[in-house]
């Protein structure tokens, strides 16, 4: 497999100048044993992978009963999401563990028909063609936060994680459901439903939220544990997502002020004073350089399963019925033969200029194949949008003596905070 080389002019781009490796989990120089790999997956899921995972292109392992297969290579990710979709089904019972109870057996856990007739309802609702819906609405709750933050004292002290998911789950409540809300306003929730529902035609709202079938439909009485149950869906699964990777975000130009000089200067040329709106995400190409390699660097979904429905053969390795079959982000993403400095901060990786010079399947953050992200437009942009508006007029510092440590429990996290003060740019 070639290795990515920069077409970058590093006078120009200062890629050579950029030396910030941002913190991840020690890598043990041995493979662990199963049962302190074990021990070691509860705590966090990304500190069971030794140095040489990220050398291997394709690799297996035995986990007590279940034979696990790693596709660490664009050629095998594209085998097994892509190829041999079919042969392999997103409900692992590791995921219908997890998020069962959460989605019920809605369009994230389901499989083969159900999923099909599910994503084809789903997917056009938070489509690309609808941005220019949502732009909108992105950058005015991005503001909304842009000015709390100004009314802050100085160096004010925030929750940067938290911020983040506030912010998000703003943004998907008030895309899906029309106009601002939050749980204690569960009669708007519903007026703005049956307005959603109108809009949307024949679609099934209960499926599109996943939710499972106890939950009571909108004209039961409890509409509030309803309501509830919805914020929590997009909370935990949708939202966990972008505020993630924003965070993160936050956290990388904070520890890279020459990074975040040139995005301040992006933003100044391309926008001057005013707001983004969705005509200048094209033109915020060094933005979106940042927002790529902060989720190359922390995946916000980094670890992505299948289970083997059928006998399939993978580099000429038979697949027994019932493996797992694994493509995990967090490896490919840092792959030694696929990224040079796979672990620096280098936003000018995803530069136009250099895209040529990536292997396809290197990079799959919002997955690939029939079973990628169905919001990956609406993430994208979103998070371009918030970038764009809030660092117009805040930059974010991490608060003195704050550690910050990847965590991968269903998501990949700072932690379970991300402490930052705000400061003001005048
Ligand atoms: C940075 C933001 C986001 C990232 C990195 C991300 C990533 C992912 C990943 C990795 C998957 C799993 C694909 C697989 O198992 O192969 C997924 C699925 C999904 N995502 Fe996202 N996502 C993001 C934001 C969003 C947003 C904002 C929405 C909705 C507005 C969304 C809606 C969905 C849906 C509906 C699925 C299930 C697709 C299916 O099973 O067919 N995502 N996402």
């Amino acid at each position: 497999m070639p290795r990515i080389a920069f077409a970058a002019n590093p006078g120009e781009v200062g890629i050579l100048t950029t030396s910030f490796v941002p913190p991840y989990p020690p890598r043990p120089a041995e493979p662990l044993r199963p049962i302190a790999a074990l021990r070691m997956a509860r705590r966090n899921f990304l500190a069971v992978f030794d140095e040489k995972c990220f050398e291997y292109q394709f690799f297996s392992a035995r986990i007590l009963n279940r034979q696990l297969f790693v596709c660490n290579s664009p050629e095998t990710v594209a085998q097994t999401f892509i190829a041999l979709h079919d042969s392999f089904e997103r409900k692992t019972p590791q995921m219908r563990h997890a998020l069962t109870p959460l989605l019920g057996d809605g369009l994230f856990v389901s499989d083969g028909e159900t999923w099909k007739q599910r994503r084809r309802i789903v997917a056009p609702i938070v489509h690309a063609s609808r941005l220019s819906l949502f732009a909108p609405i992105m950058v005015e709750a991005a503001a909304e936060t842009a000015e709390r933050w100004a009314k802050l004292p100085p160096s004010a002290p925030i929750d940067a994680l938290r911020e983040m998911a506030t912010l998000t789950a703003e943004i998907i409540c008030r895309a899906v459901f029309g106009p601002r809300l939050g749980s204690e306003h569960a009669n708007t929730i519903v007026a703005s439903f049956s307005e959603y529902q109108r809009l949307v035609g024949q679609l099934d709202l209960a499926y599109l939220l996943g939710l499972p079938d106890w939950v009571p439909r909108f004209h039961a009485p409890s509409i509030r544990r309803a309501a509830r149950q919805i914020h929590r869906v997009l909370d935990d699964i949708i939202h966990e997502t972008t505020a993630n990777s924003l965070a993160w975000t936050w956290y990388l130009l904070s520890q890279a002020p020459e990074v975040e000089a040139r995005l301040h200067a992006e933003l100044l040329q391309v926008l001057g004073a005013r707001l983004p709106t969705l005509a200048d995400v094209p033109q915020l190409v060094y933005t979106r350089a940042v927002f790529d390699e902060a989720i190359r660097l922390y995946p916000p979904v980094p670890v992505l399963g299948r289970q083997a429905m059928h006998g399939e053969t993978i580099r000429e390795r038979p697949i027994p019925v019932g493996s797992l079959l694994l493509v995990v982000p967090w490896l490919l993403h840092r792959h030694r033969l696929l990224w040079e400095r796979p672990d620096h901060f280098v936003p000018d990786r995803f530069l136009p200029e250099n895209a040529g010079a990536r292997e396809r399947y290197s990079y799959v953050p919002f997955s690939v194949g029939p079973r990628v992200c169905a919001g990956q437009a609406f993430g994208q942009a979103e998070a371009i949008l918030c970038i764009a508006t809030l660092a117009q007029s805040a930059r974010l510092q991490l608060a003195a003596g704050a550690v910050v440590e990847p965590v991968c429990r269903l998501t990949l996290r700072p932690g379970d905070a991300l402490p930052m003060t705000v400061h003001r740019r005048d």
